[in-house]
């Protein structure tokens, strides 16, 4: 007769956690396996089911990895216009990647998926957003298995449900504070947040404080699995570091090929999405950018920047013209909310700035 054992005891048997166990039950892969109650059994004689990221490796490097979380000013519609930008030469000649304001990585996202590069350096001064790119390359099953959790508990919730699990996890991360002991837990916290919240909006009170009220997705990807561990392989030898974009500076040299996305530039008083974790990314901010930009281009490094185009309402404003007389300034097509609050879609022209 056929005889069981508790998730607890294949988790030990095998050597993995009980959350893989029981996430590789719901995903099927051990034959039968049952639910009774709210526990998994598993047959005595079960295998080990084979290690799929292994035989995944060579797959991770051309699946299409996608960001793990929705970002303002994420560069998803401008991608292709960007890449025309690219060195042609890139495996050859301009063999190191680095994005130095990645937010949710579009472009290096693309570019990884498709090894266009050997080495890759990305950086943010959102600690909590560095994180979960950290935790994605050094702890991905802790975090997809907590991601799963939260998802399979969240989402049959109904919407009173809902509000409560959202608040107490929005606590929990403004509670808990980040470190390496804590990096798996605050990454699924962000993530889930990021999944679940108004708009995919990363905003923090005077106290730093993560306030987003909860959206209204009414079945939203919580744990994509698939593209985590992807993305677990295809970040093993990227560099990731928190802090600001300077620190890139011992990392490029004339093999880089550099992009830079800051926050944009306000083109009207209403726009106001240049604050990020509380700095305000003013004029003499872009002044600095572009002086770190003068010292990289010096360097030999090929350089892409993108903003938004003042000229779209003040023909007047000259104001990357002359900060950026020694560049070519592009102009290309991108549809953005045209009014302040959002509602109302429209082309509008936005600059890539390159040397
Ligand atoms: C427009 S977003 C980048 C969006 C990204 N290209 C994408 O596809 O999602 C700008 C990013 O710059 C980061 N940032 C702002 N000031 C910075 C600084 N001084 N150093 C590094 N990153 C900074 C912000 O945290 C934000 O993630």
């Amino acid at each position: 007769m056929l005889s069981y054992i508790s998730a607890k005891q294949a988790a030990e048997k095998w050597d993995i956690s009980q959350r893989r166990v029981a996430v590789l039950c719901s995903e099927k892969r051990i034959e039968g396996a049952m639910m009774v109650g709210n526990m998994w059994i598993i047959p005595s004689n079960a295998e080990k089911p084979v290690d799929k990221r292994t035989l995944r490796y060579e797959a991770a490097h051309k699946a299409e990895l996608k960001p793990f979380v929705k970002w303002v000013g994420g560069k998803g519609q401008l991608i292709d216009e960007i890449e025309k930008f690219l060195p042609a030469d890139g495996e050859n000649e301009r063999t190191k990647y680095a994005e130095p304001m990645v937010g949710g990585g579009a472009l290096f996202f693309r570019l990884l998926s498709q090894s266009r590069f050997k080495q890759y350096y990305i950086s943010d001064v959102n600690a909590e957003l560095v994180n979960a790119y950290i935790a994605i390359q050094q702890n991905a099953d802790d975090l997809i298995s907590r991601l799963y959790d939260m998802q399979m508990t969240f989402l049959p919730l109904d919407d009173n449900g809902r509000k409560y699990y959202y608040y107490n996890v929005r606590d929990k991360f403004n509670t808990v504070a980040l470190s390496e002991d804590t990096s798996a837990e605050k990454a699924a916290y962000f993530i889930f947040l990021n999944k679940t919240c108004f708009n995919g909006l990363y905003r923090t009170n005077r106290n730093g404080q993560f306030n987003v009220p909860m959206g209204a997705y009414k079945n939203p990807s919580i744990c994509d699995e698939e593209n985590l561990r992807n993305m677990h392989e295809a970040l093993q030898n990227v560099t990731i570091v928190c802090g600001d974009y300077t620190l890139a500076r011992d990392f490029i040299d004339d093999k880089t090929f550099v992009y830079l996305d800051p926050p944009y530039r306000p083109i009207s008083s209403t726009s106001m999405f240049t604050a990020y974790n509380g700095d305000i990314f003013d004029d003499n901010e872009q002044i600095r950018l572009a002086r770190f930009i003068d010292e990289i281009s010096a360097a030999g490094a090929k350089i892409v920047l993108s903003n938004s185009d003042p000229k779209n309402i003040n023909e007047e404003d000259n104001f990357f013209e002359e900060l950026y007389q020694n560049y070519k300034i592009n102009h290309v097509q991108a549809t953005r909310a045209i009014n302040s609050k959002g509602d109302k879609r429209g082309k509008i022209s936005e600059l890539l700035i390159c040397n």
